[in-house]
């Protein structure tokens, strides 16, 4: 009886799960697109990707392993049902909306996981803070907000165990690549310029902004797998429990970019005092930003062979994992490789080609899922003009 669908909604599938949500076409906007923050609970199909990535990355951090997970920004439940069966998560899904809680309740029915879950009406901070001064030590938490995760870092850090994965989607993307700078400012303490790699600029941002809220707790992070898709970035990040080393994490990680816009050359320092500027130039410092790698390559890896052994993951998701694996060892920011050509005044070979001739020089270069028009490469500055002049 409870899980009976009235004929204001449907039943939707997602992965190995199903939910029943408000139908999606009584909530369309003029321009004839589904609107998730209309309905009266909210249900993305968009972040299908983000949800499927997030079951493979906890299979394989947790090693195919049970788990025990908090999700307190939950809507429907279906990121904490879809962990529940295709992962091996239990634990809680949580909504501040008595709305969400009931939707909760009849989508656990559904899917038949009364067992594995336990659904709940809280605010989050509040849900959060009383595992920490309870004791109650949790595996993962996926914070997934409206906006910036900001609000519910520090809550989120503190009652992970030892050796945890905390899971964080951020959809204010303004702030975030500066777009909006006062933002910026307030939101995450770095004072940004728009620049021609601000996608990846982003990212660093928000880690560097986590990092340092984790090490005021005395939990070190480490990035597994970072990156921006469509309007959103999302992080996965392993947590230590330890002061010793949050700060020697804090110390080697976080800096600034030195950005040289007269011939696109940019590097990371640890202290803006490190930079002599020349007289003509002109030289951007952003920061603190996080200067490490974004992920783990040999980590990604695995996570495309768990989706790989899926046929139900879509080609999309291994293509961009496989993609993200090749990029993340190197560190360094992506170059638009239309600038270059354009400072220089040469016609464009295909990026492909460019490509390769990096690689003939000797050096790793790929494309970038940040940007169609960047490229990755661990080649000086000066190489690159070489292979340009050669044009
Ligand atoms: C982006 S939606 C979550 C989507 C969901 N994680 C998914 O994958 O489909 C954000 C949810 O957070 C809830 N929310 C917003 N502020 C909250 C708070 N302070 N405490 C608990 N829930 C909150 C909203 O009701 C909404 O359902």
């Amino acid at each position: 009886m409870y899980t009976n669908v009235f004929d204001w909604e449907e039943i939707i599938v997602e992965g190995l799960a199903k939910i029943i949500i408000p139908r999606r076409e009584l909530f369309i906007r003029p321009d004839g697109v589904y609107e998730p923050a209309w309905s009266p609970v909210f249900y993305n199909p968009l972040m299908e990707f983000n949800r499927s990535i997030t079951v493979l990355v906890t299979t394989t951090y947790f090693n195919n392993k049970d788990f025990f997970f908090i999700e307190p920004l939950s809507g429907t439940g279906i990121r904490g049902i879809r962990l529940a069966l295709e992962s091996n998560g239990y634990g809680y899904i949580n909504d501040v909306d008595p709305l969400s809680y009931y939707y909760m309740e009849r989508n656990i029915t559904l899917n038949n996981i009364r067992e594995k879950l336990i659904p709940t009406i809280n605010e989050a901070n509040t849900f959060l803070n009383n595992f920490t001064f309870s004791g109650v030590i949790v595996d993962y938490i996926d914070i997934d907000p409206y906006g910036s995760p900001i609000p519910f870092i520090d809550s989120a850090i503190r009652p992970l165990g030892k050796n945890a994965l905390i899971g964080i989607t951020a959809t204010d993307t303004g702030p975030l690549t500066c777009s909006h700078k006062q933002k910026t400012l307030r939101r995450y303490g770095v004072r940004c310029q728009k620049i021609d790699f601000g996608k990846e600029l982003g990212l660093r941002i928000l880690l560097y902004n986590i990092a340092f809220r984790a090490a005021s707790n005395d939990v070190a992070v480490y990035p597994l797998i970072s990156y921006q898709h469509k309007y959103y970035y999302r992080v996965f990040l392993k947590t230590v429990r330890s002061g010793n080393e949050s700060y020697k994490i804090m110390d080697k990680c976080s800096g600034y970019i030195v950005y040289n816009l007269e011939n696109l050359d940019r590097k990371f320092i640890k202290e803006p005092s490190e930079v002599i500027i020349g007289s003509n130039q002109k030289t951007l410092i952003i920061g603190p930003i996080w200067i490490c790698s974004l992920g783990d390559s040999a980590f990604i890896k695995k996570v495309v062979n768990e989706g790989i052994k899926r046929e139900y993951m879509s080609k999309e998701i291994i293509d961009f994992l496989e993609e993200l694996a090749r990029e993340t060892d190197i560190n360094q920011p992506y170059i638009r490789y239309d600038k270059l050509f354009g400072l220089h005044k040469k016609n464009m070979p295909s990026i492909h080609s460019f490509i390769e001739l990096i690689r003939k020089h000797g050096y790793e270069a790929y494309r970038t899922h940040f940007d169609p028009r960047g490229i990755k490469t661990n080649a000086p500055i000066e190489t690159l003009y070489e292979i340009i002049s050669s044009f």
